[in-house]
């Protein structure tokens, strides 16, 4: 009943020239696919180029960060309503590059979703352990005390707009991704989590993506577990073969 949601993370990566490349290759193979929400996350200097490329596509554009305030003196940042106004439908909050290495918090990451639902974004929230907090035992209290923190004071209404993204901050990059049993022992716990918070109906419309190291010969076995939705993809979303891939796992 919840539709695959495959979102590509560029981070810090492609020239507005290569980004254009990269989504004329996914629109022409993978840009009328029906049955997976399919989303890509350019840095901001490509997101005007991608959003135009993209006007007739139905794959989705985000940006990967953004302030919490609508307006104002704030040099250097970008609010959720000049995002919308670009055409992004989309924005990344909280992913643990923006914790580890610049001050994102549970507050900050609430802050910035209140925000971007406000202004009509769609959200993509990340949460997720590192290795230190996984070997001491505390993956599921630092995902719940995350993902509660990400969605104080959110209705069950907002919901349909927040899909979560569980990415263990080891599997990040690394090459070492979480096994599908590692993956869906946590998925379960954010979903019990979820129905918690918002009840059942809600909590099983929610998607819960997992991202860290998603290749296409690992999506497969994710995507099979019961609470697992799609995926984040980060390096593998640079490569239109890869990327494209993912998308098709199911052929
Ligand atoms: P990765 O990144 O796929 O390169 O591990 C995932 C992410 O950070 O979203």
């Amino acid at each position: 009943m919840r539709t695959p949601f495959i979102a590509g993370n560029w981070k810090m990566n492609l020239t507005i020239g290569k980004a254009r490349e990269l989504v004329r290759v996914l629109d022409k193979e993978i840009g009328a696919v029906k049955d997976v929400e399919v989303l890509v996350a350019p840095p901001l200097t490509a997101l005007a180029a991608v959003i135009s490329e993209l006007h007739a596509s139905r794959i989705k554009v985000a940006a990967q960060n953004c302030h919490w305030e609508a307006a104002g003196a704030f040099t250097g940042e970008v609010s959720p309503e000049l995002i919308r106004d670009l055409g992004c439908s989309h924005v990344i909050i909280g992913h643990s590059e923006r914790r580890q290495y610049f001050g994102e918090t549970d507050e900050t990451v609430n802050k910035k979703i209140h925000a971007s639902l406000r202004a009509g974004l769609q959200v993509i929230a990340c949460i997720g352990e590192t290795l230190a907090e996984r070997e001491a035992g505390k993956t599921t209290v630092i995902v719940e005390t995350q993902l509660r923190g990400a969605l104080k004071g959110l209705s069950a209404g907002h919901m349909e707009y927040v899909t979560v993204a569980y990415e263990p901050v080891w599997a990040i990059g690394t090459g070492k991704n979480a096994t599908p049993d590692q993956a869906q022992e946590v998925h379960g716990h954010l979903r019990t989590v979820l129905r918690d918070l918002y009840g059942s109906a809600v909590a099983d419309t929610v998607r819960i993506q997992y991202g860290g190291s998603v290749k296409p010969s690992n999506i497969k076995e994710l995507m099979d577990k019961p609470d697992i939705d799609g995926a984040l993809v980060g390096g593998a979303s640079l490569e239109a073969t890869s990327f494209i891939g993912i998308v098709k796992c199911r052929g």
